[in-house]
């Protein structure tokens, strides 16, 4: 029987019991006990389920065992969330990518629903918030969610580009991803502000021959060439012994990085040699698909993501990835003649982030 229904016939016995008792003068008093008494039960029969999702606010910060206060257990996530080749894509957020008229988060879904192929991806994508904001809006949205703990460090603010904070969740998130990959899950990393335009599944190599595929701020031409330049806002991982070493010896460099962003830690492990040493086969990501702002995709047909790299603020990067839908929705009304000459907008407000 529904909640409701009882307590509608619970409350018309109270009713009838306190008409039988009108003229006594405990009348009042029993009848408020009875519903008080009633209303007790009833809260604790409807919220009991949700509870787990909505801790009390005072205790998150200090729980031992996060994932079980929040009803999330990373394993069941993962198993949940990942392809049958335990394959699964992540994404992290924080409440700055999900605040504001249109969010970060609300453009990274548009993509999604746009862009070619990109519909059912949505069912392995995982959502890890690093604040209460976050994960309850992933909830609301009903992704596929993990609260991340992040040891009392508050990570709800915007992140300014280099400042502590950022550095700091950004190593946050790292150690995160060490734990995916020990857990044996290959992953595709995205951040947030990557629009997914075209499944990427069917270009990058998805059996065990490559170990590591990083995307590129400018790409060299040579998908082998240690000289491209990472950017770590989009790969893809697969979870072996030499992935694992290689994530653990990223991590163990934090204490020794002071000012430098864990993709620039990345970038030297990889110029000192680390990759050769572990034996790691690595591909890296032709702009031509895998592009951003820093360079634009020379060719829309192709393209599969755009990362708005080159870019300092959540605003400008908000404005300039509406206009990459924009651009997207363009190119699909077109014809074939005119996609020849499709052009992609300038992106104007993340030039002009860079000056204060
Ligand atoms: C792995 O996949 C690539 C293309 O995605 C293919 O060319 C290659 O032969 C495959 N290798 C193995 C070992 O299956
Ligand atoms: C960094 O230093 C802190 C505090 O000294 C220590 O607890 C932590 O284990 C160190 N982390 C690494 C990755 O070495
Ligand atoms: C497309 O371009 C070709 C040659 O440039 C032209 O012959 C053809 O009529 C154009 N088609 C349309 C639909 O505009």
């Amino acid at each position: 029987m529904k909640s409701s229904t009882i307590m509608v016939n619970t409350l018309s016995t109270i009713k009838s019991f306190s008409l039988l008792m009108k003229n006594r003068a405990v009348d009042f008093t029993i009848f408020t006990l009875l519903l008080v008494g009633f209303l007790y039960i009833f809260l604790i029969s409807t919220s009991s389920k949700d509870m787990p999702f909505f801790p009390s606010p005072k205790s998150p910060h200090h729980s031992k065992h996060p994932s079980m206060m929040f009803g999330e257990n990373l394993d069941t996530v993962l198993a949940e969330t990942s392809t049958a080749d335990k394959t699964v894509i992540i994404a992290v957020v924080n409440r700055a990518y999900v605040d504001g008229d249109v969010s970060m988060l609300d453009l990274f879904l548009d993509g999604f629903w746009l862009g070619d192929g990109t519909r059912s991806l949505k069912d392995h994508l995982l959502i890890v918030a690093v604040d209460q904001t976050s994960h309850e809006r992933c909830r609301f949205l009903r992704l596929h969610c993990y609260r991340l703990e992040t040891d009392g460090v508050d990570f709800d603010g915007e992140k300014l580009y280099m400042s502590d904070e950022f550095i700091e969740m950004m190593w946050r998130r790292t150690l995160f991803l060490v734990d995916v990959l020990k857990r044996g899950y290959n992953f595709i990393f995205t951040d947030i502000d990557v629009i997914w335009l075209r499944n990427p599944f069917s270009r990058l190599i998805m059996n065990a021959s490559i170990d590591f595929q990083i995307s590129t701020d400018k790409f060299n031409g040579n998908e082998q060439s240690e000289a491209n330049p990472i950017n770590t806002g989009f790969y893809m991982i697969r979870s072996n012994k030499k992935t694992v070493g290689l994530f653990n010896a990223w991590y163990a460099r934090k204490n020794n990085s002071k000012g430098m962003k864990e993709q620039d830690v990345l970038e030297r492990l990889m110029r000192e040699g680390k990759f050769r040493d572990l034996g790691l086969r690595v591909k890296f990501l032709d702009t031509l698909y895998f592009s951003g702002f820093c360079q634009n995709s020379r060719d829309v047909r192709a393209v599969v993501t755009v990362h708005a790299n080159c870019c300092r603020s959540i605003s400008a990067k908000v404005a300039d990835l509406t206009a990459v839908i924009h651009d997207w929705k363009r190119f699909k009304r077109s014809s074939a003649n005119e996609t020849m000459t499709f052009g992609w907008s300038k992106h104007v407000a993340c030039i002009n982030s860079w000056k204060n």
